[in-house]
């Protein structure tokens, strides 16, 4: 079965084809970074706008990869929620014309369970069940993993997102948006004595995380320096910064991996693509004896692969869930574990 995925929850407009058989036959991508950066952040008008723009112009090229027409499509797999709103709308306006024009059934998938399969989607996947660490721009979670839809929520964000971490202490060292890689990249060049920051509820007993005191901190730091800060001093603030959130990430997954006994841990989300995180994350499996596993680095932020898969792996296991109703309602804000398993 050839599933058409469709992502268009924030600023990347996704479109993929996968076959429930054979796996990604192909995917396009238009990231609309560029077009928010002068306003140091997303503008969900100019999403929702740039989405109508590129969404058909991507369907083309996926398909023209994959070599396929359109009417070999089986089914369309769209992101439902969560995100923003009329970004949304425009993927499942889109899905739902196709889906009545070629005939074909729809599905909704979830944005979350598409980063969360993700790691399934590259050469060595991980068997469930699994720990997985989420960390997008919007989301900071610990989850168990049993099976597709088979989701329990450990423990989660109280305020601020690591990506949201990422990109608003680098937007204090004047970093562009997002800033996550550009701080990432900056820190490599810090001295780690300089800065030592909080690292918030490390002691906390729980699968929980709060990063909106760390940008405190580091909004804190930038404030004492009594001149402008020379590129020296913005290397040495990030590297105070990256050093403090990877961690908490890493702490807080060796702890849910002793609590749950999982010996698999899957990174999804942006953040995934840090390669600080990795490091840390890497060395500290060897040591420990656990296996890591993350996306392809293509498929750690936004991508259309990741909703055709999720899409795939759902009607695989349950063809009941695709629907010839063509009227859809869009869900801006959507639990994860709220979603039915497959
Ligand atoms: O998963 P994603 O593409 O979108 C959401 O669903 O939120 O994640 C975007 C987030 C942004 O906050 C971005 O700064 C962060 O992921 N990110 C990174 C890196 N690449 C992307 N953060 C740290 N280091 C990176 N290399
Ligand atoms: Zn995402």
């Amino acid at each position: 079965m050839i599933v058409l995925g469709i992502e268009s929850s924030c600023d990347e407009t996704g479109i993929a084809l996968v076959d429930t058989e054979a796996g990604l036959l192909s995917h396009a991508l238009h990231s609309q970074i560029a077009m928010h950066q002068e306003y140091g952040g997303v503008v969900p008008e100019l999403a929702s706008r740039d989405h109508v723009r590129r969404a058909l112009p991507l369907l083309e090229e996926a398909l023209e990869r994959a070599q396929l027409d359109k009417s070999q499509i089986d089914a369309i797999a769209y992101t439902q929620g969560p995100g923003l709103a009329g970004a949304l709308l425009v993927g499942a306006s889109v899905a739902c014309g196709l889906g009545l024009a070629l005939r074909k059934p729809m599905i909704g998938i979830h944005h979350l369970e598409g980063h969360l399969l993700s790691p399934l989607l590259a050469s060595n996947p991980p068997e469930f069940p699994f720990l997985a660490l989420l960390v997008s721009g919007g989301h900071t979670q610990l989850m168990r993993v049993d099976g597709v839809g088979r989701y329990q929520l450990l423990g989660e964000t109280l305020d601020d997102a690591a990506g949201e971490a990422f990109d608003k202490s680098a937007k204090l060292l004047g970093l562009d948006y997002p800033g996550g890689p550009a701080i990432s990249r900056l820190a490599t060049l810090g001295d780690p004595q300089i800065h030592q920051f909080p690292r918030p509820m490390l002691h906390s007993k729980d699968f929980n995380f709060s990063f909106s005191g760390l940008k405190t901190a580091v909004l804190t730091a930038v404030k004492k320096y009594p001149h402008d800060l020379s590129e020296q001093d913005k290397a040495n603030v990030a590297r105070g910064f990256v050093d403090a959130i990877i961690d908490v990430l890493l702490a807080k997954c060796l702890s849910a991996l002793k609590h749950t006994g999982l010996k698999r841990l899957v990174i999804a989300g942006g953040v995934g693509a840090n390669t600080q995180l990795r490091t840390a994350l890497n060395s500290a499996a060897l040591k420990r004896r656990f296996q890591v596993y993350y996306p392809e680095l293509e498929f750690c932020t936004d991508n259309g692969a990741m909703i055709a898969f999720a899409g795939a792996l759902r009607l695989k296991a349950n063809p009941q869930l695709a629907t010839y109703q063509y009227s859809f309602n869009v869900k801006p804000r959507w639990p994860l574990d709220e979603l039915g398993a497959a």
